[in-house]
């Protein structure tokens, strides 16, 4: 079972629970060779924190497979907590042939009572043909139904394969997803990782993500490197498995998040970790079992990186700055922006914390995407003309406080600024992520080229009259003589992020009647608006968005039709929620495909009576198949 805690991207804390305890993820399952092991599991556990080991069932069912019938896979590895097991597949790929059938090698994994256990799926490597990849794609789903079978209760994990065929690794997927199965694998990609084919790598895990239930945990199969981990996880990747850390120490390398080195090339030893701390120069360069502790530890230490880093809402940025560390890593960066569509889907609204520009890259991260779609869409200039101010320090209506004033005694214009970020309506200016964050002064061409892009695309739709660039003063001359401007900026940014975070139509809906707002004595930016004696909604100062209260709940239900902004649970349910409890993902029957995480929401029963108001944590796909965890955390019950 598998639960979410918490997300950023499609990175998600989660919880799988297996019969030998819960495992926090993103989790690493560092491979145990019971042939050669190195460090043994409870050390692995006691030292470097790892939650859940893996083993291979082929190698076990070859060498010993007489006591690991008798005594279970936990004997054999003197370990009591979670084991996976392996099926095969892998050696498949590297010597050509395995000598036991998917039935045997299942049902031994079932008989030696590994927690999870792994189909023999058939393994696709990147220069096969479509033929070739869909006829193994076909062996590898009639294994893994045979394996659903056969599995009692072991959990089981299912591969997707398919080469480098998107279309092949999404069918694959969506087929994999109607299977009793606990994990899904993500295989065939240890070529890809090994050759830093790292786009490549990004192309087949998105495609595998997009026909995927998101309710399972996704396994990517050899991902031991832990400079991938970040990448990995901000796709929707929950469990790695790794024996690079004792393959690279057996070939004197050194894992970092960084990169490799090795022994041979170090004049210092460059590493903090326990190991490395207490170790010559000599140690690291003589001793296997030295350089495996190192890799260990760096490599558990990047995984928890990871794990603060969506606890804070800054995987993307982890992950920008890991990117810069190899060329090839670099062009898997720049290939998210192709997925931006589907990415956005499930971005987060907003999060913690600053948002800092580290390059053009960052310019089409997927919450800029949204931004840029949602202001064509919902957004409507309040102006005939409009004044371009170059991109500056933020708040702009604050920085340009001046400017602003005397343009309006003169012009009664609309003020946009060409942010770096796209377009921003002056009123957008605390808006996550605009508000939030951080330019430097002097920017690159490509940086710029784009701007100006995205500048053009809306501008050429936006309906404006007229536009004048800020040059000065003298500016003001282009414009025509409209005497002073009535723009308010503070009744603009209300309407104008209502329109953006529900839709157009929502500001007039909330703010029609008597409106009085509430403002904070020490920023004097609006906190509560209060329609005709009623609280309808708070401004958050994190990232200047909305929380609904029970009136703006109501009108917004009035103002929309189903489905927009709906969580529809099940009626028998309803009445938990009328009392103030969490809608459970379980009882949702549908929900407004437009919803993102942490979207404020509107809880309907089936005949849409409004019973509750609160803040999503899912997407209407993950409502829809996860069946644990809360989909809206409830504010406020409707009695
Ligand atoms: N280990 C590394 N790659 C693979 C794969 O594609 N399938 C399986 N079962 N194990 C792997
Ligand atoms: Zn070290």
């Amino acid at each position: 079972m598998f639960e979410l805690r918490d997300r950023d991207g499609l990175g998600r804390l989660g919880r799988f629970t297996t019969s030998h305890g819960t495992v926090e993820t993103p989790a690493l399952l560092p491979v145990i060779n019971p042939n050669q092991v190195i460090i043994p599991p409870k050390e692995m556990r006691a030292k470097f924190g790892a939650q859940i080991v893996i083993t291979n069932a082929y190698i076990v069912h070859r060498a010993m497979r007489e006591r690991a019938l008798a005594d279970g896979v936990h004997a054999i590895l003197d370990f009591d907590g979670p084991v996976m097991t392996d099926s095969g597949a892998f050696q498949q790929h590297v010597y050509g042939g395995v000598e036991v059938s998917n039935e045997e090698i299942v049902a031994f994994q079932r008989d030696i009572r590994a927690d999870v256990g792994t189909s023999l799926d058939r393994f696709s490597e990147p220069d096969h043909g479509p033929g070739r990849a869909w006829a193994d794609i076909e062996e590898t789903l009639a294994r893994t139904r045979t394996a659903a079978e056969l599995k009692g209760d072991m959990l089981l994990a299912g591969t997707v394969q398919g080469s480098l065929f998107v279309d092949l690794r999404r069918r694959c997927a969506e087929e994999l997803s109607k299977i009793d199965v606990a994990v899904h694998a993500i295989g065939g990609v240890v070529p890809l990782m090994e050759a830093y084919r790292f786009r490549d790598l990004v192309r087949v895990i998105v495609a595998a993500k997009q026909g995927l239930r998101p309710d399972r945990p996704v396994h990517l199969f050899g991902a031991g490197h832990p400079i991938v981990f970040g990448l990995a996880a901000l796709l929707g990747c929950d469990l790695f498995d790794s024996a690079s850390y004792h393959k690279y120490a057996r070939d004197g390398r050194l894992l970092f998040p960084d990169g490799t080195r090795h022994v041979e090339d170090l004049r210092q030893v460059p590493c903090e970790c326990p190991t490395c701390s207490a170790a010559s120069l000599g140690d690291l360069q003589k001793d296997e079992r030295v350089r495996a502790e190192h890799n260990l530890y760096v490599s558990f230490a990047e995984l928890r990186r990871v794990r603060q880093a969506i606890a804070e809402g800054q995987l993307w940025e982890l992950v920008e700055r890991r990117c810069r560390s190899h060329p090839h890593l670099l062009e898997a960066l720049r290939e998210l922006r192709h997925h931006n569509a589907y990415l956005e889907r499930f971005e987060p609204l907003s999060r913690r914390g600053g948002f800092y520009f580290t390059g053009p890259e960052t310019q089409h991260r997927p919450i800029l995407h949204r931004y840029r779609e949602r202001l064509q869409e919902r957004y409507s200039t309040p102006k005939r003309y409009v004044l371009l101010l170059p991109e500056g320090p933020r708040p702009y209506a604050s920085t340009q406080r001046d400017l602003l004033a005397a343009v309006l005694a003169k012009r009664d214009v609309h003020v946009l600024v060409k942010s770096v970020w796209g377009p921003v309506p002056i009123e957008f200016d605390e808006m996550y992520p605009i508000g939030q964050s951080l330019v430097p002064d002097v920017l690159d061409a490509e940086s710029l080229e784009a701007l100006e892009v995205f500048a053009q695309r809306f501008l050429r739709g936006a309906g404006y009259e007229r536009g004048v660039l800020w040059r000065g003063e003298a500016s003001l001359e282009d414009l025509p003589e409209t005497g002073p401007g009535d723009f308010d900026v503070v009744h603009a940014r209300l309407h104008a992020v209502a329109d953006f975070q529900f839709g157009r139509g929502a500001a007039n809906a909330l703010f029609s009647g008597k409106v009085e707002t509430v403002r904070s004595k020490r920023t004097g930016k609006v906190r509560t608006v209060i329609r005709e004696g009623e609280h309808v909604l708070s401004v958050r100062a994190e990232d200047g968005m909305y929380t609904l209260k029970a009136a703006g709940a109501k009108l917004l239900h009035a103002a929309f039709s189903p489905p927009t902004l709906r969580v529809v649970v099940e009626t028998e349910t309803a009445e938990f929620n009328r009392q103030g409890r969490n809608a459970m993902a379980k009882f949702v029957v549908d929900a407004d495909p437009e919803l993102r995480p942490f979207d404020e929401v509107l809880v309907v029963d089936q005949s849409d009576a409004l019973v509750a108001v609160g803040r999503a944590l899912l997407n209407r796909e993950e409502m829809l198949a996860f069946r644990r965890g809360v989909a809206v955390q409830v504010r406020e019950g409707l009695p």
